[in-house]
């Protein structure tokens, strides 16, 4: 190595692993993800080792093919040739990753950790995008105090991030029959493992979406929430599970026909349903939801208190695209109405509404959800409180003889996770509009602990992209900001892209902002 750069050249790739030859002789296995997009055999490549032995970093030289392969790998191969390389580059025994991860409440860390060689139960992973989520900001709050954090995570802290899309680097013999490197993933975090609430994102050293790598743990495998991905991007990916956590609500809504104890589940069809706190990206991928499942209410009102939120959502799912599914969609701001209760129930023709979704952990907004309620209305405490004592009055005159009664969801299971991932492949939703801001993993940290400061919606990470998190609607800005720089031409790009369809993020983004990466779209 002259100067600490190791010229090499790609010999082959072999599931998802390339292996590289050398001036030294030696033979190096790196996983092709972790080269510069555009690699592939022949390829000329420098690797750099950092000063402090952190693992290599990679330059495309040239990606010539042919004869000048052969010739460099003859010339390569004088030198002594050991089995292994020494400095430890990704997809040996020792690999490195940047990840983010809780050390205790308030104390988030991007640190540079070592994942262990996997086990035979256990898969090897690269995530590529990881949306953010509200819940990952009250986990962060309450440190081991929130029920999916152990107890002992100052001594081992977690990965945090369970919205995460990526690709299968390397199989434990135990999976290989069922995984393979190279598949795209998608997990279902809400294992329910013998009914532990431990789940990736929360709960795992080496299984969390803000990390480059990660392992996951057999018992994702074993309760079949490592899932298999076809869709064409992998943000949509991430956006499975806050979709599958949504489609998990509609779901557990029941109604029960006077005179029986059957509970019939799901929301009623051609009923009247009611968001509240709804122009949130969880709200927003309800309405959306609910306007295009199989079980469409007839009205849908969807209430906040925050009106740039309300226009953006309207814009969004737009009451004209509800009219054609049926729906008399409606997006209401109830900040300045004195009598919530009157003036939705109102909407109603005093009837009430069947299926009531509370979005906010709020008290009124609980009770406002009681007050509408209609005969045998179901009310869905959607939202996470973080306070442990979070209580609301709940009229039982009418759990007696109006038969309401109320239901609580926590994540989505795989069958919900399956219908999202469908609907969205089948485009009959568009969780796009949920996004807001991108950034990069260097972002993570500082944007789940500001969360609710930070206006827009939701916050998509490409872990592998260093990058300010920055608004959508920003990126014109940005880009004069940094013209005539790398970033300045990223975002520029991003903008134009961006614009040209609508406004929201889209597969053609997320393939520009890849291509400066090792991942390939
Ligand atoms: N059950 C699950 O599986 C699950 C999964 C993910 C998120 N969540 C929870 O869902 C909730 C919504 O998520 P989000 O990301 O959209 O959160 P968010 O905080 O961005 O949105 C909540 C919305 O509530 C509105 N609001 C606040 N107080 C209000 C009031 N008094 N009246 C009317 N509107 C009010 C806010 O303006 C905001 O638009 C969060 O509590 C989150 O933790 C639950």
């Amino acid at each position: 190595m002259k100067n600490g750069v190791l010229h090499l050249v790609l010999d082959r790739v072999e599931e998802g692993i390339a292996v590289l030859v050398g001036e030294d002789g030696k033979t190096y296995d790196v996983p092709l993800a972790s080269l510069p997009a555009g690699s592939r055999e022949g390829s000329h490549v420098d690797a750099s080792s950092e000063e402090d032995g952190k693992p290599l970093s990679f330059t495309l030289i040239s990606g010539e093919t042919g004869e000048n392969k052969e010739r460099l790998l003859r010339f390569f191969s004088k030198s002594e040739k050991s089995a292994k390389n020494k400095i430890e580059p990704k997809g040996s025994d020792k690999m490195k990753t940047k990840a983010v991860r809780l050390h205790s409440a308030m104390d988030l860390r991007l640190e540079e950790i070592e994942l262990p060689e996997i086990r035979d139960d256990e898969i090897l992973a690269c995530v590529i995008s990881d949306s953010i989520c509200m819940s990952s900001h009250k986990a962060v709050k309450q440190g081991s105090a929130h029920k999916r954090v152990p107890d002992d995570v100052e001594e081992n802290p977690v990965i945090i991030g369970h919205e995460f899309c990526g690709r299968i680097e390397k199989v434990g013999a135990k999976w290989a029959d069922k995984f393979k490197a190279g598949d795209k993933f998608v997990i279902q975090p809400a294992l329910n493992y013998k009914g532990s609430l431990a789940a990736p994102g929360y709960s795992y050293k080496y299984c969390g979406g803000a990390s480059e790598y990660v392992i996951i743990p057999p018992e994702v495998m074993i309760c079949d929430c490592l899932l298999p991905y076809d869709g064409d991007a992998f943000f949509y990916g991430s956006l499975a599970e806050p979709m599958s956590c949504i489609v998990g609500g509609f779901h557990a809504n029941y109604h029960v026909k006077p005179g029986s104890y059957h509970h019939e589940m799901g929301i009623v069809k051609g009923g009247k349903a009611a968001i509240l706190a709804g122009a949130g990206p969880m709200g927003l991928g309800a309405a959306d939801y609910a306007v295009h499942c199989d079980r469409a209410p007839s009205l849908l009102i969807v209430t906040d208190i925050d009106d740039a939120r309300l226009k953006r959502a309207a814009e969004i799912v737009t009451p004209e695209e509800a009219a054609r599914h049926g729906v008399d969609l409606r997006f209401v701001n109830t900040a300045s109405a004195e009598d919530p209760v009157a003036f939705l129930r109102e909407m109603t023709g005093g009837e009430g509404f069947d299926d009531v979704f509370v979005y906010a952990p709020v008290k009124s907004v609980v009770e406002t959800g009681d007050g509408i309620l209609a005969r045998d209305g179901c009310l869905n405490f959607f939202a996470g409180p973080t306070d442990p004592a979070f209580s609301a009055l709940f009229n039982f005159y009418n759990v007696h003889y109006g038969s309401t009664h109320i239901v609580g969801t926590s994540g989505g299971n795989t069958d919900d996770m399956k219908e999202s991932i469908s609907m969205m492949e089948k485009g009959a939703i568009n969780p796009a509009g949920m996004i807001t801001h991108i950034g990069g993993l260097n972002a993570y940290a500082d944007t789940v602990i500001d969360l609710p400061s930070i206006k827009g919606a939701k916050k998509l990470v490409y872990t592998h992209v260093t990058l300010p998190l920055t608004a959508i609607a920003d990126f014109g800005a940005k880009a004069a900001e940094l013209a005539g720089t790398p970033e300045g031409d990223l975002f520029a790009d991003l903008d134009a892209i961006c614009s040209a369809h609508g406004g929201l993020w889209c597969r053609e983004a997320e393939e520009r902002i890849l291509r400066d990466t090792a991942i390939n779209a």
